[in-house]
């Protein structure tokens, strides 16, 4: 694989100064902007929706990263495409409440770049038969809905199994990311790390985002 990629979660930013900190986090080397989605059902928490992304997209031209930890994924995937998404990932689990392979095909047709993700609990077996469809397979690190939760070592095997059977995929690494847990991520084969806390509640953003690729 290539240089591995950078995605900030804006989760764990200062929403009162979010422009500033967008435009620190780019000056930084920040390679995407990972938002994170989530509906108060899917998840145990509430986040922001497709108008803050609209916003973000207005602040920088890093590709923006879009998490749906959210019900009926398919009913709001047209308002994030218009937003201004260019990665869309959904959730495999059924309480997702979603037809994955029909909304998978929404995104592409969106123009957006697909990915499917599943929670630590989930089999790899649900999303094994759709390696060869999507653009991006984001295995979650702790059980989403929170930032500052301690990384899931157990979920590495995921990660393992996934390269072993597509070389070309994006895999993307989600929750508890530190320089630590982003070496091991990448051993065992990812080359997307999301971060928040080790990212937004550093000093020096640019030595954070440095030490996670490893420099
Ligand atoms: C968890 C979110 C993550 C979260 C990561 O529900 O999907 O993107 O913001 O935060 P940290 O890096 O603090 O674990
Ligand atoms: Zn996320």
């Amino acid at each position: 694989m290539g240089r591995v990629i950078v995605a900030p979660s804006i989760l764990a930013a200062d929403f009162s100064r979010l422009c500033d900190e967008i435009h620190r986090v780019e000056a930084a080397g920040a390679d995407w902007i990972h938002c994170d989605i989530m509906d108060g059902h899917f998840v145990d928490n509430i986040s922001f929706g497709p108008e803050i992304v609209r916003i973000v997209r207005g602040l920088t031209s890093l590709p923006l990263d879009v998490h749906l930890m959210i019900e009926h994924a398919d009913h709001y995937v047209p308002r994030f495409v218009k937003a201004g998404a260019n990665f869309i990932t959904v959730h495999a689990e059924p309480e997702a409440k979603h037809h994955v392979a029909k909304t998978l095909q929404q995104i592409r047709d969106g123009g957006c770049r697909a990915g499917l993700t599943l929670n630590p609990e989930t089999s790899f077996d649900l999303v094994e038969p759709f390696l060869d469809k999507i653009d991006l397979l984001l295995v979650m690190t702790v059980h989403p809905g929170f930032g500052g939760q301690p990384f899931r070592t157990d979920q590495m095997q995921k990660v393992k199994r996934a390269r072993s059977l597509n070389s070309k995929i994006d895999i993307e690494v989600d929750g508890g990311i530190n320089a630590d847990t982003a070496r091991l991520s990448i051993e065992n084969g990812a080359n997307v790390l999301v971060a928040g806390t080790s990212i937004f509640h550093s000093k020096d953003y640019a030595m954070a985002i440095r030490e996670l690729r490893g420099e």
